[in-house]
Parts: structure tokens; C-alpha cells; sequence
């Protein structure tokens, strides 16, 4: 199976393209912009692998993005990439819509159009999977409170509100289109390659 991951030199991205890698048969096509968050050293493990390719692409630039799936003809995309530091978003919103919205909505409507062209196994096998936030959901109140697939959608911030309009983005182009999505909501994550926050930056 050849996977897209977009947003592959991130945090979360790079550990899911390491597993990948040390761990399948698998093979993955690392597609991310290098923004302040991407880190290539974090693949340098697995970059020099057969199964591992790398393009430098924004997913806001649809043009790119058409030639990357006609070139590598993924069986499944991950779609990663973000802006996805909240305190980021307070003090500049404009590249978490630009990025988290318009550039969510370009990546699904030339996963469509590709997904549209196969036919048979693997049209059926397709995936996109969106990998959001448990952010969407808001404040939890006190510590036995948790969030449910049924929770209703309350963000708070730029970044999780910008992240909510790419879930709502992303099911409606499966009950839209048809289009084989998986969203997943996960909570906050740690380990190694986390990027450092600006203050601690500062502060070093
Ligand atoms: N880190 C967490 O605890 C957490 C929790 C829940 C959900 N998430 C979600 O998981 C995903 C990955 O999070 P992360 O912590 O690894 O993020 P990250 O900021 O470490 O990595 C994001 C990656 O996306 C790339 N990118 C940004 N804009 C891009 C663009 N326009 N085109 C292509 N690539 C672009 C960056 O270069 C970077 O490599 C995000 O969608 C985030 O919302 C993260």
C-alpha cells in the first residue's frame, strides 16, 4: 500500500512515517510545505529508505497537489498538515484559515477528482483520513467529564475553530460526493521531536 501523508515532517506526522517505515511493507509519500514546524532531521532515520518519498509542497497550491497524485497514485491519504499551535493562532489567524480551511478543502477536492478516476479494489479501498483535534469540542468541565463522538462542536480559538470548519469540510464531501473519510479527534500528544513553544524558546 503507498500512503500520502501530508504534514509528514511534523510532530505527529514524522512519528506516523517512522512507524510506517521501521514497521510495514508500506510506503509513504511525505507531503509537507516546511513551515516553522516541520523538521526534516525527525525522518533522517528513514529517508534514505525505498519506501519513503518526499515532496515540498503547500496543500493550498492545487496545481502541485494534481501532480503529486498523478505521479505517485496514493491507495490512501493521512491528511496531517496544520497550523496547529493555539497561541499562534491568537496572534495570527490568517494562515490557520488559510491553511487548516482553504487548504483542507483544496486537498479533498483533488482527492475527490483522483478517487473519482480509480475504479474497482481500489477505488473501493480508497481512505482519507482526517486527523483533527478533540479541541472542536471545547472546554471539558472538571476532571470525570469527556468528550463522545456525539459531543456537539464548540470551539474556542482560532486554531480549533479553523480545525471544526475542516471536520465539517470533511463530511461533507463524504455525504456530499461519497468520498471514503475517516475523521478522528484525538486528544493532546507528546514525544519526542515535539516542537518547542515559542516562550520556552525565549526563555532558553
Ligand atoms: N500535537 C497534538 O497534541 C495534536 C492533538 C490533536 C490533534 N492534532 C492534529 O494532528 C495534526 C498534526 O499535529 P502536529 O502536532 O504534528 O503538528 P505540527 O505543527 O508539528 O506539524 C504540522 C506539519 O504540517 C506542515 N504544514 C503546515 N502548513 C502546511 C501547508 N500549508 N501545506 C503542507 N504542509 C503544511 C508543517 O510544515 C508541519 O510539518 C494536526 O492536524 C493537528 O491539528 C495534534
Amino acid at each position: 500500500m503507498k500512503l500520502l501523508v501530508t504534514g509528514g515532517a511534523g510532530f505527529i506526522g514524522s512519528a506516523v512515517v517512522r512507524h510506517v517505515i521501521g514497521n510495514t511493507g508500506d510506503s509513504v509519500i511525505n507531503l509537507d510545505k516546511l513551515t516553522y514546524a516541520g523538521n526534516l532531521e525527525s525522518l533522517a532515520g528513514v529517508s534514505g529508505n525505498d519506501q519513503y518519498g518526499f515532496e515540498q509542497v503547500d496543500i493550498c497550491d492545487r496545481a502541485e497537489l494534481e501532480r503529486v497524485f498523478e505521479e505517485h497514485k496514493p491507495d490512501v491519504v493521512m491528511h496531517l498538515a496544520a497550523e496547529s499551535h493555539v497561541d499562534r493562532s491568537i496572534d495570527g489567524p490568517a494562515a490557520f484559515v488559510e491553511t487548516n480551511i482553504v487548504g483542507t478543502y483544496t486537498l479533498l477536492e483533488v482527492a475527490r477528482q483522483y478517487w473519482n478516476g480509480l475504479t474497482g479494489e481500489r477505488k473501493a479501498a480508497f481512505r482519507f483520513h482526517h486527523i483533527s483535534t478533540d479541541e472542536v469540542y471545547g472546554d471539558l468541565e472538571g476532571p470525570e467529564a469527556l468528550f463522545t463522538e456525539q459531543t456537539p462542536y464548540a470551539p474556542s480559538s482560532p486554531y480549533s475553530a479553523s480545525k471544526a470548519s475542516s471536520d465539517h469540510l470533511v463530511r461533507a464531501w463524504y455525504r456530499t460526493y461519497g468520498l471514503p473519510v475517516l475523521v478522528t479527534n484525538c486528544s493532546n500528544n507528546y514525544g519526542p521531536y515535539h516542537f518547542r513553544k515559542v516562550d520556552s524558546v525565549n526563555d532558553s
